[in-house]
């Protein structure tokens, strides 16, 4: 029987990239599948608790009892969080959400001919993750790194600009993890400084240990 540890939580969870329009065929993004944030969702959502996934464009199929929101870019993404920030009792933000946007959105088709000498004007996205913490009322609030070396220094740099309690550190050069991949290895590094590795395992068993983790923290002290 599956443990029903995690009802009366209401889950916010965030998946798979954004996408970043550059006219009205062309976009920036990465290589995000959505299948880590998919698998926190079911996983929270098999536990008892009440989940809404606001997810960039996947293939993936909606999972079962969960609200779905699709968002494409990292505005829309922000605002549908933001919307439901209050709603939630915890965030998990393991979407890959651009850092940066083109300036301009074309609103015709660029044409080849036109660009002879072509460079995309871009500016920063807002840190949707460092704008819920400073709006939070209580929410716990779990954070990805997605790093290429490093990743100790780097991930708890970003737990602190950020503001987390909880952060999910993968190097996503890890033969067999990270981007698209069914697996993925983690780094937990929470507010306390307290860490602990998960070894490459599938996406849905480390969904459960990072629930555990982020309940115990949720159990335990008085949130910053
Ligand atoms: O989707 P999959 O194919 O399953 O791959 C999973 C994954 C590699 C995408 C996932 O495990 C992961 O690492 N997600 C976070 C990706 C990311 O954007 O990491 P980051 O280190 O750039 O950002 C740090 C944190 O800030 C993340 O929680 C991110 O969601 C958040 N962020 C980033 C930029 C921004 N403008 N706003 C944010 O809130």
């Amino acid at each position: 029987l599956p443990r029903r540890d995690w009802s009366g939580h209401r889950v916010l969870v965030s998946a798979g990239p954004t996408q970043e329009p550059i006219d009205p065929v062309r976009y920036l993004s990465n290589r995000s599948s959505g299948k880590m944030g998919y698998a926190l969702a079911e996983a929270a959502q098999a536990r008892g608790a009440s989940v809404v996934l606001v997810t960039g464009p996947t293939a993936l199929p909606h999972p079962a009892g969960v609200e779905v929101v699709s968002v494409e870019t990292a505005e829309e993404m922000s605002k549908a969080l933001t919307m439901r920030l209050s709603w939630s009792t915890v965030v998990i933000m393991s979407a890959a959400v651009a850092d940066f946007r083109p300036k301009h959105r074309a609103v015709n088709k660029l044409k080849k001919r036109d660009l002879t000498n072509p460079v995309l004007d871009l500016e920063p996205t807002g840190d949707i993750l460092a704008d819920l913490s400073a709006r939070r009322t209580g929410q716990l609030l779990v954070g990805f790194a997605a790093e290429t070396g490093d990743l100790l220094r780097h991930a708890r740099q970003k737990l602190n600009a950020k503001g987390v309690d909880l952060i999910v550190a993968n190097d996503v050069t890890t033969p067999g993890a990270g981007f698209g991949s069914d697996h993925n290895a983690a780094t937990l590094i929470d507010r306390d400084g307290a860490i602990s590795e998960l070894g490459l395992r599938s996406k849905r068993r480390l969904a459960d240990d990072i629930l555990d983790a982020a309940l115990r923290l949720a159990r335990t002290a008085v949130r910053r």
